[in-house]
């Protein structure tokens, strides 16, 4: 099993480059079930992306990957088809639940594995369901799968999503451009991985409008011609990085092919605490700060500070001048990281959704277990910061994300090492 090896506190600088959205790829490979040829570009190379074009290739779908320039090629040439995704597919990677809403737009039915539950807590699926049987779906539950069926097809209506998901808006999207009439979708997440898949869904010829958290669809016919696309930048990966910049860029540290205007609430909170950050059109330069000024954070949808650079932010509090709180509104079990710093020497409790943590702790070197994709990526930045080596383990949930990340950090003059 592979495993990071870090030698800690080494000053970061230099240039980093931002990899495509993993979030935003996946979603998009779900839509391309909709059209007859697919060009993706700027896709991560990270194993959520892998198994999700092997659940297109699976349901029949010709796909070709160009792993040198990050692309992808799809086609549908519409033979032996399979409107099933398998628990196989599934079980790693919750997001093969998007392929529901592709399939019965296109097929009027489907069989999909339900997902489980995963590291971060039960993550269920009952507002995917909702908004498929408002549009008229008929939704059976048997042996661990979802089957789905629309026969005369889906019918355009309002659906008001009792919470905000970002899966379950996905879903709920990609089953109505093509049902009858017009949909309303109210309460809905408006992540930029959202404004990307209407983007795409716009070229296959769809009629969507985006006002607030109110998506408006039309029925259209979709078109037949070939669809290129370039996936958005990774907010997540970029955040990571600009951390990473906060902790250790004495000097500077430049982050590139992004944009700024995506970020702005990390951007803000970096700078209250104190952290420079120049900003051009499609790069950041971020410089550390000696004095980090302590600061409270929630997660909250987007536009609000997002769940998955929780446990990153965490981190860098942990080097903060007195006490800082995380309060976690998105999931349940989201402080898996914890009980790993904690044996880095991080002082942090844990009352109910928030965590306290008291600083600045000087963080050592220790062998430590990632638990999900998130939390191990904050023992990287752990390790980046600690004294000594740190070796992270199971850092197979890292590789779910995170392209090149030891190409990129040792890029910056990191000590980092995968054996
Ligand atoms: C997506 C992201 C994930 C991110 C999360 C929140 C992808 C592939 N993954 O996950 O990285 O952490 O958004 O920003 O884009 N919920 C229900 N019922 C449902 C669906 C969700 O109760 O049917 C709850 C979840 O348990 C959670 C909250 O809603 O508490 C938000 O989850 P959701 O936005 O759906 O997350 P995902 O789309 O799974």
């Amino acid at each position: 099993m592979q495993k990071l090896i870090i030698k800690g506190k080494r000053e970061l600088k230099g240039k980093i480059s931002v990899s495509g959205s993993k979030n935003s790829t996946l979603p998009i490979l779900a839509a391309s079930i909709l059209a007859n040829e697919v060009c993706l570009k700027n896709i991560p190379l990270v194993k959520d992306i892998f198994t999700m074009v092997e659940l297109l290739n699976f349901i029949g779908l010709k796909t070709k990957f160009n792993k040198k320039k990050n692309l992808v090629e799809i086609k549908n040439n519409e033979k032996n088809i399979n409107t099933l995704a398998p628990y196989k597919l599934v079980k790693t990677m919750r997001a093969g639940v998007l392929v529901l809403g592709s399939l019965l737009t296109k097929y009027r039915v489907a069989k999909v594995s339900l997902p489980g539950g995963c590291a971060i807590g039960s993550r269920p699926v009952n507002l995917h369901l909702f908004a498929l049987k408002k549009l008229g779906a008929k939704i059976k539950i048997k042996d661990g799968y979802i089957f789905a069926e629309a026969k005369k097809g889906l019918k355009g209506t309002i659906i008001r999503f009792p919470s905000i998901s970002v899966g379950a808006t996905e879903n709920a999207l990609l089953a109505s451009i093509n049902a009858k009439g017009r949909t309303i979708l109210k309460n809905c997440a408006i992540e930029p991985e959202i404004n990307d898949l209407i983007i795409f869904l716009k070229k296959l010829g769809a009629s969507i409008n985006l006002k607030g958290r109110t998506i408006t669809i039309s029925e259209r016919k979709l078109k037949k011609t070939k669809i290129i696309h370039e996936v958005v930048f990774d907010r997540i990966e970029l955040g990571t990085y600009m951390i990473a910049g906060a902790l250790l860029a004495k000097n500077k540290m430049i982050i590139n092919k992004i944009n700024p205007k995506i970020v702005k609430t990390e951007i803000d909170l970096l700078k209250r605490t104190g952290v420079k950050i120049k900003k051009s059109k499609t790069s950041l330069t971020i410089k550390s700060s000696k004095n980090l000024k302590k600061i409270n954070i929630s997660t909250k949808p987007y536009p609000g500070f997002p769940t998955d650079l929780q446990a990153q932010f965490m981190v860098l509090m942990t080097q903060i001048n007195g006490e800082s709180k995380i309060r976690e509104d998105i999931f349940e079990n989201r402080f898996m990281h914890v009980p790993e710093l904690r044996r880095m020497g991080a002082q942090i409790e844990i009352k109910n959704k928030t965590a306290i943590i008291r600083g600045p702790t000087k963080l050592t070197g220790a062998e430590v277990m990632a638990t999900d994709l998130r939390a191990s990526v904050s023992l990287v930045l752990a390790g980046l910061v600690a004294e000594n080596r740190t070796i992270i383990n199971r850092i197979y949930h890292l590789d779910r994300g995170y392209e090149f990340i030891e190409k990129k950090l040792k890029g910056c003059k990191a000590e980092i090492k995968r054996i």
